[in-house]
């Protein structure tokens, strides 16, 4: 279940100056597990010497357009070594261990409904917004679409093509406005600078055909973007909770470290019995309250536990607490049911009783 395997890149592309465009070959015996949903993301695994590197990257596919193969975007960062290695070494026919799509930033669409889909995206958070603005306008004939999309400049435009590509194929049913940060390229300051709440107010005047408050919203970039525009929806347009939909890359700066926040302070200190349950084979190990995460101290066993960004964000570690307690450090990717279903990121947990079982299977 929480298995890599190898697949084979099929297409290795430049996008940008600072994107890869990857394309993964799917064979045959693994098509049913790599089947997807839009706005799902894969998670990659390289081994550098003594580093075990995983990183997830979204899939730009939308489930219904016909493509055999899977394509992420990898946008490169100076000090990353998967990044770079996926920028600059990776050539087709090379193969990359793969783990099976995963994640929920979707919504469930049907051929009857009659929507407005609202993406926000900035750079390569495009990946998955789009994947879920494709699917909508697939799956649900009598819905359209609005694409607010931020780069720095004309030429960083990610999937610039695609895009026009897809304006003309659902013609008058999706609408992009592209805006510049670092470049004055059209006439209208309007269209120049970042995605904000107060950019977003001045785009909702000029477009006043948006249904601002039916409409669902589909939001990734940086977190200040994603907490801002979120916080602008719900409390300034009185967008609900349910149709706003966010997908970080990376955890919150100001969240800081939560290991010194009070709630962390104020759990027990103890001696826990933790049990995991991964692949239908139970581990156990000791590991006290106030030291290293469940996750850490599995790693730490080495034992088979799945895991990627190690911040909260992604959701690859994610499990059921079976039995006992556990105190979460940070949640950006589990949604509020799942939480009170008893799920929690075993990247961010410490027991907080002596005894602590986590189903990873579920
Ligand atoms: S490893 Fe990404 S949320 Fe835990």
């Amino acid at each position: 279940m929480h298995h890599f395997h190898q697949l084979k890149a099929t297409k290795v592309s430049r996008e940008t100056n600072d994107c890869v465009h990857i394309a993964f070959e799917i064979p045959e015996n693994l098509k049913h597990e790599f089947s997807f949903k839009q706005g799902q993301y894969l998670n990659v695994r390289f081994v550098f010497g003594e580093d075990d590197l995983r990183r997830s990257y979204s899939i730009i596919n939308a489930p219904s357009e016909e493509n055999p193969e899977l394509e992420i975007l990898v946008k490169h960062l100076d000090q990353g070594k998967v990044s770079t290695y996926l920028n600059r070494e990776l050539k087709v026919g090379d193969s990359v261990e793969v783990m099976a799509p995963s994640g929920h930033f979707y919504t469930h669409y049907h051929i009857s409904n009659q929507k407005t889909y609202i993406g926000l995206a900035a750079g390569s958070g495009i990946s998955p917004v789009l994947s879920n603005i494709k699917e909508a306008l697939y799956q649900e004939p009598q819905s359209s679409a609005y694409l607010f999309f931020s780069n720095k400049s004309f030429t960083d435009i990610i999937f610039k093509k695609e895009i026009d590509d897809l304006v003309e194929k659902f013609e008058g049913r999706l609408k992009v406005i592209f805006l510049l940060s670092r470049e004055k390229h059209f006439e209208d300051e309007l269209f120049e600078g970042r995605i904000s709440a107060e950019k977003l107010d001045l785009l909702f005047q000029r477009f006043t055909d948006i249904p601002v408050q039916d409409s669902t919203y589909f939001i990734c970039g940086p977190s200040e973007m994603i907490k801002g525009i979120s916080d602008y929806l719900k409390k300034e347009k009185k967008v609900p909770s349910l149709q706003i939909m966010y997908e970080y890359y990376a955890a919150p700066d100001e969240e800081g470290n939560a290991e010194m926040s009070d709630e962390f302070k104020a759990i027990p200190n103890l001696e826990s019995m933790v049990t995991l349950i991964i692949d239908d084979d139970e581990y156990s190990f000791h590991l006290n309250s106030k030291k290293k995460s469940i996750l850490d101290q599995a790693l730490a066993e080495k034992l088979p536990v799945p895991f990627a960004c190690k911040g909260g964000v992604c959701c690859t570690c994610k499990a059921q607490v079976m039995e006992g307690e556990v105190f979460m450090e940070k949640n950006f990717a589990l949604t509020d049911d799942e939480v009170e279903r008893g799920f929690v990121l075993t990247c961010q947990c410490h027991p907080t009783t002596n005894v602590v079982m986590l189903n990873y299977d579920v």
